[in-house]
C-alpha cells in the first residue's frame, strides 16, 4: 500500500562493454525483469566520444575519466531505460557497489565484476539523473509506453 502511494519513477541502465563481451546481457536484464521492473527502452550501441564525455560530465575532473570514456566507447553498450516504484534507488541496490569488491554477493557487480574500472553495468544515482540519461541516450520514439496484461502486478 505505502509503495502505491510513491511515484513511479524511470531510470537509465546500461551494460557496459564488459558486460557485452563477457556475455552477461540476458543475465542483467533478466535481474531486472524478475525483480518487476517494466522494460521500456532496449538497445546494443557503439557510443561515440561526445555521448561519454556528455553523460559523465559531473566526472571530467577526476583523473580516472579519460580512461573511463575509453572504456564506454571500447565497445558496444546495452542501453536499457525501466520504469516502477522507487526503481532507481531499487536499482541501484541491485547493482551494488561501484567497487565490485565491496559490492555484497547477490548483486550484478558482488556476483560479476572484480574491478571498478570493469564494473560492468551503470544505472543512474537520482529521478532527475534518470530522466537525463534516457533523453540523452534514446531518441524519440525509441522508448515505449505500455500496459503490461498483469499490470496490477507492476503496482
Ligand atoms: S563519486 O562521484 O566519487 O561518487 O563517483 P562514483 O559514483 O563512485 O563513480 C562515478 C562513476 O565513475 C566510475 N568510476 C571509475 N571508472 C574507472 N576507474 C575508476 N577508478 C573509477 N572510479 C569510479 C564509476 O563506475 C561510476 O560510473 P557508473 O557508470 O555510474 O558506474
Amino acid at each position: 500500500l505505502v509503495a502505491s502511494l510513491e511515484q513511479v519513477e524511470e531510470t537509465y541502465i546500461m551494460v557496459k562493454p564488459d558486460g557485452v563481451q563477457r556475455g552477461l546481457v540476458g543475465e542483467i536484464i533478466s535481474r531486472f525483469e524478475k525483480k518487476g521492473f517494466k522494460l521500456t527502452g532496449l538497445k546494443l550501441f557503439q557510443c561515440p566520444k561526445e555521448l561519454a564525455e556528455e553523460h559523465y560530465k559531473d566526472l571530467k575532473a577526476r583523473p580516472f575519466f579519460p580512461k573511463l570514456i575509453n572504456y564506454i566507447t571500447s565497445g558496444p553498450v546495452v542501453c536499457m531505460a525501466w520504469e516502477g516504484v522507487g526503481v532507481v534507488a531499487s536499482a541501484r541496490k541491485l547493482i551494488g557497489s561501484t567497487d565490485p569488491l565491496q559490492a555484497e554477493p547477490g548483486t550484478i557487480r558482488g556476483d560479476l565484476a572484480v574491478q571498478t574500472g570493469r564494473n560492468v553495468v551503470h544505472g543512474s544515482d537520482s529521478p532527475e539523473n534518470g530522466k537525463r540519461e534516457i533523453a540523452l541516450w534514446f531518441k524519440e520514439g525509441e522508448i515505449c509506453q505500455w500496459t503490461p496484461a498483469l499490470a496490477s502486478w507492476f503496482r
